[in-house]
């Protein structure tokens, strides 16, 4: 079966900028904010993805581009005969672990968009939250439908369907996020939030929230599992590297910081604390809306409508890139159609997505590490494998590549002058910079 390529290399990136825009951005991104101390974590979030995580994301996307397959199959071309390849597969199955546990976060965001449209939300919305999310069905048919979703985008292709979502919903979820966040912005009482994402301040500084604020970077920028590595290798060969992967950290560092300015002025302005963790998305701002609609019920309708419609939508783009890479995988290693493929990553995502979303009810009784399901393969992935990964990328691309063979990859054999002149520290900073810093992350993940 041939293989297929983005059209260019705008598609490219608009494709990775869909993968790493997701919950990481609205969900996540903001609550840590609101967790660490506001600004001061907004700026070492963004020294850490602009000088560590950049270099990584190049060094995933060289390995991706340089062999042109799937995870297992490019360390087996790289690196033949060696035991490479079994990392290779360690990077079909994280994002399988990601995807299971996103796709019930996806589905909730899906049953939340529903909500918005039919009913909209009412002062209970924190308590909904509680039951909606404990019961058994409901979350478990939102969470198939979200998977079911995903899957037929992925069904269609690299170009029919992974290309032309990304392409039509991008823009679409920019345009909805600043538009949520200029109206966020506006509402009385909104300049102590406007303040608190953008002026920092220092004495909140701490070793934690830079091991946080880089583990935030390696999951926003989806790096780690492979999923950089599988678009990229349907680059072509004349597009930049360095290129796509400042374009994508730039897209989702502007989406996360827009998101946060349309989240954090909404909660200061109903004088809520800002720090309330993972359920700021799904409890605080339902019940923001519910508040708001006393006065403005329509205004309101359609801001909670627009809000809940890009998550779903950042959802999507995300977890159409994790579906891809264990189909890539599949497709290419073991000869299956792309519809066999599909349906064998949908079955295991879909089980242990099952299990997840149960560890909120019936299953939550059962732990392991002390973890539920479902923070046990968050923790698990976040906090260990997406770094796991990323060491041993860069590791070899650093050590195990020939340096030759990277530099003509990433200036496309000395035709870029950009970046021929960046190639010496980048290759610094992939080869002994980096490596230092995720063992480092490694270890205080341990600690925390
Ligand atoms: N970047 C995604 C987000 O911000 C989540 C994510 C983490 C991801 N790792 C990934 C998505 C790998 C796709 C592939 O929501």
């Amino acid at each position: 079966m041939a293989r297929e390529n983005f059209a260019s290399g705008k598609t490219a990136i608009m494709a990775m900028a869909g993968s790493a825009i997701g919950l990481g951005n609205i969900w996540r991104f903001p609550y840590m904010v609101g967790q660490n101390g506001g600004a001061t974590f907004v700026l070492i979030y963004l020294f850490c993805v602009l000088l560590l995580c950049l270099p990584i994301f190049i060094a995933e996307s060289t390995i991706g581009r340089c062999s042109g397959s799937n995870t297992f199959g490019a360390m087996a071309k790289l690196a033949p005969g060696t035991k490479w390849k079994w990392i290779g597969l360690l990077t079909v199955i994280t994002p399988l672990i990601i995807l299971s546990y996103y796709s019930v976060v996806g589905g909730w965001s899906v049953d939340y968009m529903l909500k918005s449209v039919i009913s909209g939300f009412s002062s209970d919305a924190p308590e909904y939250f509680g039951r909606f999310t404990s019961s058994v069905w409901k979350p478990l048919i939102f969470h198939t439908i979200f998977l079911s979703l995903t899957c037929i985008i992925v069904l269609r292709g690299v170009k029919a369907g992974i290309e032309k979502f990304n392409k039509a919903s991008l823009p679409l979820l920019f345009i909805l996020i600043v538009a949520i966040a200029v109206y966020s912005m506006t509402l009385p009482g909104a300049s102590e939030g406007i303040a608190y994402m953008l002026k920092p301040d220092f004495s909140s500084l701490s070793a934690r929230s830079f091991a946080y604020a880089m583990g935030q970077g390696f999951f926003s920028l989806s790096i780690g599992v492979g999923a950089i590595l599988t678009y990229s290798s349907y680059m072509k060969k004349d597009e930049s590297l360095i290129g796509s992967a400042a374009g994508t950290a730039i897209f989702d560092l502007m989406f996360a910081v827009i998101a946060g300015l349309a989240v954090m002025p909404a909660v200061f302005a109903a004088g809520i604390e800002p720090g309330a963790g993972p359920g700021l998305i799904f409890e605080t701002l339902p019940y923001i809306f519910s508040q708001m609609a006393e006065e403005a019920p329509l205004l309101s309708r359609v801001v909670s409508i627009c809000f809940f419609v890009t998550i779903v939508f950042a959802a999507l783009t995300s977890s159409i890139s994790l579906v891809e890479v264990g189909v890539s995988y599949l497709a290419e290693e073991h000869g299956y159609s792309r519809r066999k493929a599909v349906l064998v990553i949908f079955s295991i995502a879909w089980t242990l997505g099952a299990v997840c979303s149960l560890s909120f009810g019936p299953l939550a009784g059962v732990k392991l590490f002390g973890l539920s399901a479902f923070s046990f393969c968050d923790v698990l992935t976040s906090n260990f494998l997406i770094t796991f990964g990323s060491l041993l990328f860069v590791i070899f691309v650093g050590w195990k590549m020939d340096r030759e063979l990277v530099r003509n990859e990433i200036t496309n054999g000395g035709t870029l002058p950009f970046a021929c002149r960046v190639f010496k520290p980048l290759y610094f900073m992939i080869r002994y910079v980096a490596p230092v810093v995720l063992v480092a992350i490694f270890l205080t993940n341990f600690m925390l």
